[in-house]
């Protein structure tokens, strides 16, 4: 496996990531343990705002996608860095703005906004509310004409695009809860409705077409629809938008199958056509936004694990039961997905034992990976699972009312929390 470049094994034979021992960590902050790079964090999106600096002439805009990994400190990574956020919740919101977030770089997305979260992006006056469909726009335009305020907004199409991706994380094909669908003429109208309603100002286009993508060429070609329908517009209303946001949705690493581009890649090949397409349509190059979340997290990301029980089933598989599971990492049970796992206290000797990881959960799905390679395992060793800064901590649950485990954040063999782990008393904080 090749490692994300945070990773490494030190002269004990433990894995170190940002330069600090994973075993240590494990005994000093307790397990199940959330551990994130900062450097690989900042490098992400510093490597993203480049790519757009350097292949759009009218500029952009990149926009964490916080449903990714949101917690306060990852919001104040974003803010310093100079990146917009995008939100998809009143709950996202409020974090952001909890750290002073600038409100003119956050972006308001979702298929079923409520009116209490319009009322609250409207309040902290956010950037750009995306709008999903027709209902919210009206909705949105009353709500903004009743606080006498105008919101910016963006229209959310469905550009009808089939991305390879797993079902539940593609959204770009027409049918699909999100988005205003272009075959059918419902993008052209909302347009032409988004113009003449108070209380909104339309100033461009959003789509994102799934996640975990790892061709170039649905991401080409979503760009260029959306070009082509920007050009309609023009034609039919006379409305030149030079706003597009085209979503997030690059692919990662987690095992030796995946083999991601250089994120740079994506961006100069995306740039290429979509600024040979606006000459050639006539049209000003939009100012671009994106909205990386997974790629920007994912890698910086590890969860540590006390490996407990272990049951042989001869001529079946073993079971490696470890003191976490689907309450901080529900993926596998959801999505089967693939993930590299190494024994933190044995990362320099051969990964020759197959074990099936499984959760505390009182749930027969509750696994982590099923028949992977490890180092042989006993009680009380360090499990490290890789690639889990995405779509981990954001997901976890309460369920069995298993407390959500601490996020520790390293940065260059410097290690501190960054999320408290939950205690029983916050389990029943709200209970009456
Ligand atoms: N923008 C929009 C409008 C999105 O819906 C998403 C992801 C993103 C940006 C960020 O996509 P990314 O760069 O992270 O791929 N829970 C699933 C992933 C769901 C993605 C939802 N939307 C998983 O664990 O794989």
């Amino acid at each position: 496996m090749l490692y994300p470049e945070t990773l490494n094994v030190n002269e004990h034979g433990h894995l170190t990531i940002g330069g600090c021992d994973t075993v240590e960590l494990a005994n000093r902050y307790g397990t199940p343990l959330y551990v994130m790079d900062e450097n690989v964090i900042r490098k992400a999106l510093r490597d993203y705002k480049k790519s757009i600096d350097e292949n759009y002439q009218n500029g952009g805009m990149v926009a964490y996608a916080s449903k990714a990994c949101c917690f306060k400190e990852i919001c104040r990574i974003v803010m310093q860095e100079g990146c917009g956020i995008d939100v998809v919740s009143g709950g996202e919101l409020y974090t952001a703005m909890q750290v002073g977030f600038p409100a003119e770089r956050i972006y308001f997305h979702g298929n079923n906004k409520t009116v209490a979260e319009l009322r609250m992006a409207l309040d902290y006056g956010v950037g750009r509310i995306v709008v999903d469909n027709i209902t919210e726009l009206h909705l949105l335009s009353e709500i903004a004409a009743s606080m006498e305020k105008t919101a910016d907004i963006y229209l959310r199409i469905t550009p009808g695009i089939e991305a390879h991706t797993h079902d539940f994380i593609k959204t770009g094909q027409i049918d699909s809860k999100f988005g205003i669908t272009l075959e059918n003429g419902d993008a052209l109208n909302a347009v032409k409705t988004a113009t003449e309603l108070i209380g909104i100002s339309l100033k461009g286009l959003h789509c994102h077409i799934g996640s975990q993508i790892f061709d170039e060429q649905p991401f080409i070609h979503a760009a260029e629809v959306m070009l082509n329908f920007i050009a309609q517009i023009r034609e039919q209303t006379g409305v030149v938008l030079n706003e597009l946001n085209l979503g997030g949705g690059f692919g990662v690493r987690y095992t030796d199958k995946d083999s991601p581009k250089e994120y740079s890649e994506y961006m100069r090949l995306v740039s290429a056509v979509l600024n040979e397409k606006a000459e050639k349509l006539n049209l000003p190059v939009p100012y671009i936004v994106i909205e990386p979340g997974r790629s920007i997290v994912a890698p910086a990301g590890i969860t540590l694990y006390t490996v407990g029980s272990i049951k042989e089933i001869p001529g079946i598989r073993s079971y490696l039961s470890i003191d976490g599971g689907m309450t901080d990492n529900p993926r596998y049970a959801l999505y089967k997905s693939p993930y590299t796992a190494v024994v933190a206290n044995k990362a320099d000797r051969p990964a020759d034992c197959v074990y099936t990881i499984a959760g505390r959960c009182c749930e027969s799905g509750d696994l982590i990976q099923e028949n992977i390679k490890l180092q042989r395992c006993q009680r009380g060793d360090i499990l490290a699972v890789l690639t889990t800064g995405a779509y981990n901590y954001s997901m976890s649950s309460n369920y069995n009312r298993i407390p959500r485990p601490a996020v520790v954040m390293v940065r260059d063999g410097v290690s501190r929390i960054v999320v408290k782990a939950e205690s029983y008393e916050d389990l029943v904080r709200n209970d009456i």
